[in-house]
């Protein structure tokens, strides 16, 4: 099987939307919440999917796709394990974006933001909420480490699932739990016909949001 591919023939008119100055909101935070409004109703798979770029302290970036669990207090909130990879980056530098896609609707949004940990008694909340399996998973991976195999993790998954009922308490592990995102800056993306797409940037300017279109 040959290992090259050409794909300069594909290629994709965008006609679904527009985004003009005169309809966008004026917070980011809005405009956000009106763009996923529209995209929840397509009921596409994992809707709130998101991929999150770290740096790492020798600058080099990494990437992954995480799920978004909330937006409040104007903080982008998804949850993880504080000592993954993402964990240690976000250690060291908390300077993130996150990028969202949604090509049924021909939108991206990317939003840069400063990471914090969320407290221990906040991210129990949520972590007592998600499905026993889950908390189990969560308990015994030692999420970004080397393993020796499949077996191993499964052998710690199963035994955990033996001790304990369904309704048991799972206790959270330590080294889990929130992420909270503040944006400073966001961008809106709409394709549009003969590649000349609409892009809002939303920046803020003390404390009150500029937008600026960028040329696409
Ligand atoms: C659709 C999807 C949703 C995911 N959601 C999460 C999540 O919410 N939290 C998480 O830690 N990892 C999630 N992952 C796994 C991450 O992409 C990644 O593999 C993991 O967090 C380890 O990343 P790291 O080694 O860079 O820290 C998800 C992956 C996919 C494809």
């Amino acid at each position: 099987m040959s290992t090259e591919k050409d794909f300069r023939d594909l290629r994709t008119d965008y006609s679904w939307g527009a985004l003009e100055e005169t309809s966008a909101l004026q917070n980011p935070f809005d405009q956000f919440n009106k763009w996923y409004e529209e995209y929840a109703k397509l009921d596409a798979l994992d809707s709130t999917a998101v991929t999150i770029s770290t740096v790492d302290s020798a600058g080099v970036p990494d990437a992954r796709v995480v799920l978004l669990k909330e937006v409040r207090e104007g903080n982008f909130i998804f949850y993880t394990n504080h000592n993954s990879k993402k964990g240690k980056d976000l250690k060291q530098n908390p300077n993130v974006h996150l990028l969202f896609f949604w090509p049924e609707m021909e939108r991206q949004i990317r939003i840069k933001g400063t990471a914090i940990f969320m407290e221990k008694e906040e991210s129990e909340i949520y972590f007592n909420k998600r499905p026993f399996e889950s908390r189990v998973a969560a308990a015994i991976s030692p999420q970004s480490e080397v393993v020796p195999n499949r077996e191993y993790l499964e052998e710690k998954f199963f035994n955990v699932l033996k001790e304990k009922e369904e309704n048991d308490t799972v206790e959270m592990p330590k080294q889990w739990g929130g992420v909270k995102i503040a944006p400073q800056e966001f961008e809106f993306w709409q394709g549009r016909i003969s590649r000349l797409h609409d892009r809002l940037r939303y920046l803020k300017v003390e404390g009150n949001w500029k937008i600026e279109r960028l040329a696409p």
